[in-house]
């Protein structure tokens, strides 16, 4: 801590519908979606998980059978892309077609191909379009990313980039394999842990980084709770050094 007097309170939603945007960041494994809907909850605010639009954008170019390494065949199969997201933090919503896909978006093919969709600019463009959009009329909003701070809304009231060690974020996953039987190899988690943050933070596209004025939250000794209670104190103090900007 840094000496700053922490207000107790952030103000609620029913005074005037008072307007907070919160950009939430981080790599895969620091717990970011669990934190920023129970955030979102605490909040009385909306939430948004981007990165299941970009998993819907991705469902829909596997649905059209189009090569993973044609980007301008991609770019054009996202153009008008029938998404509908919820922002209820306690009831996920996401169509593709106006068909439920929340759970088939998360499966191993959607899993697999995201990085090479989220990579084509033309699919960047219309979903951070429609992020904007969604978060203007939300007024008041966590909204859960990767480029959100630095991108997206680079005006948002608080951004939070969430990090982990590479040990605990591995950690995590090894134990949700071993529950949802995919075995037991800890090391090779590691590795791919590690491949993949050396990919995300090195990518030329919108490459995985916190935003200057984000403030740094390491998940990795912390419990869910304390996590919250963490996170609910930088943003009020965020939002009580930027003050006057309302
Ligand atoms: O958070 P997630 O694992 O559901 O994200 C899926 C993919 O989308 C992941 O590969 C990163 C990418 N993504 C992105 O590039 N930009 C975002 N704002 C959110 C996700």
């Amino acid at each position: 801590m840094n000496g700053v007097e922490i207000p107790v309170e952030i103000p609620g939603p029913v005074a005037g519908q008072v307007p907070l945007v919160v950009a939430m960041d981080g790599p895969s494994g620091t717990g970011k979606s669990s934190v920023s809907r129970r955030l979102a909850t605490r909040l009385g605010a909306r939430y948004l998980d981007t990165g299941a639009m970009y998993r819907v954008a991705t469902l829909r170019v596997l649905r059209t059978g189009i090569e993973l390494t044609d980007t301008a065949a991609i770019g054009a199969a996202v153009k008008e892309l029938p998404l509908t997201i919820g922002t209820d933090p306690s009831h996920e919503v996401i169509e593709l077609d106006g068909e439920d896909v929340s759970a088939e978006i998360r499966g191993d093919a959607v899993t697999k191909a995201v990085s090479a969709v989220s990579a084509v600019p033309e699919v960047r463009e219309l979903l951070v379009a429609l992020q904007r959009e969604i978060t203007a009329s939300a007024q008041r909003i966590v909204v859960e990313g990767r480029d959100i701070g630095t991108v997206v809304l680079p005006d948002a009231d608080a951004k939070i980039y969430l990090t982990a060690s590479a040990e605990a974020r591995a950690e995590r996953r090894n134990q949700q394999n071993i529950r949802e039987g995919r075995g037991d190899d800890y090391a090779a988690v590691l590795a791919d842990v590690q491949r993949r943050d050396n990919l995300d933070s090195t990518r030329k596209v919108s490459p995985l980084r916190p935003a200057e004025d984000a403030v740094l939250v390491d998940t990795s000794e912390l419990s869910m709770d304390e996590v919250i209670d963490e996170l609910y104190r930088v943003v009020a103090q965020q939002i009580s050094t930027i003050g006057g900007n309302r």
